[in-house]
């Protein structure tokens, strides 16, 4: 009789315990087909390096990771993509069968999908705004700048931050950073809140003018609830205030079709998470 593997595949991160990445692919797994297991794994602050080592010896395939490992793993790779590489940060290794690790960053990409496929938003020669100059934001500004936006403007609290992060991508477009005292009052076609705000219930301070007419409006978070930059977006009159949840099945996708080789449908996945969530 044939034996079908089980091929193992798991997310590391610090906390895990809220991870939606087990749902996620296992989903995609059952809809394409494939017999693999996914796990989410909480690792110790010091034991990121030993948990992939291990993992890789037990024969996983293929990991995800997530805050607070994202830099440490590009640093633990044989391999990057080239977003990965201008990003400094992974969040899916590949293991392939000579031993080898390769690394890609589905972060922005995953973004750009949702945004551009999903939602139907187009970047071309938009002004595009976004909000922190994290981690968060490093993952996504190379694939924003693909889209060729007429210029992004990197805002942040502290705005050095911004402003170091805008030079390191100066080559890849048209791009800037300031404090959020900066803005001045061209208007911006699409905003993007990637700052941690969010999770303290609190807001960027903005000024109103902010949005032009029409502008949409992204929130990296999402939640059953309409997130506070949601909330804001909503009060100041913007098209469209949308969630990350998309981002999230998205970037996973990516990381599917780099290990499986095929890609499952988003939709279906994107509409049973938030059903769940909001049960
Ligand atoms: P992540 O990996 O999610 O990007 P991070 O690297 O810790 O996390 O970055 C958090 C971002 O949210 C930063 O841009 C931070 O601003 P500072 O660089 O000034 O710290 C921003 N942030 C966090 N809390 C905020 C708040 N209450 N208001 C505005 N920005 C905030």
């Amino acid at each position: 009789m044939e034996t079908v593997s089980t091929d193992r595949y798991a997310v590391m991160g610090n906390p895990i315990g809220h991870s939606k990445s087990p749902q996620i692919h296992t989903q995609f797994a059952r809809q394409t087909r494939q017999a693999i297991n996914y796990e989410a794994l909480l690792v110790e602050l010091g034991g990121f390096a030993a948990a992939v080592e291990r993992f890789q010896a037990e024969a996983g395939k293929g990991l995800n990771i997530t805050v607070p490992f994202k830099q440490q793993a590009w640093s633990l790779v044989t391999e990057r993509s080239e977003r990965a590489r201008v990003a400094g940060a992974v969040n899916t290794i590949v293991f392939r069968d000579d031993g080898s690790r390769y690394a890609d960053n589905t972060d922005g990409v995953g973004l750009v999908r949702d945004l551009r496929v999903n939602h139907n938003i187009v970047l071309q020669d938009k002004a595009v705004l976004i909000l922190g100059a994290g981690g968060a934001v490093r993952g996504v500004l190379a694939p924003l700048l693909a889209q060729r936006p007429a210029h992004l403007v990197i805002a942040n609290r502290t705005d050095a931050k911004a402003v170091e992060l805008a030079g390191r991508f100066r080559e890849l477009g048209n791009i800037t950073g300031c404090g959020f005292d900066d803005l001045g009052t061209a208007p911006f076609d699409l905003v993007i809140n990637a700052t941690s705000a969010s999770l303290e219930g609190q807001m960027p301070p903005l000024p109103d003018d902010v949005l032009a007419a029409q502008a949409v409006c992204y929130d990296l978070m999402y939640s059953a609830a309409a997130t506070p930059f949601q909330l804001w977006a909503q009060a100041r009159g913007a098209a469209k205030a949308v969630d990350g949840l998309g981002m999230l099945v998205e970037q996973a996708a990516e990381s599917f079709c780099l290990w499986r080789g095929m890609r499952p449908e988003t939709q279906p996945v994107i509409a049973r998470l938030r059903a769940d969530m909001s049960t």
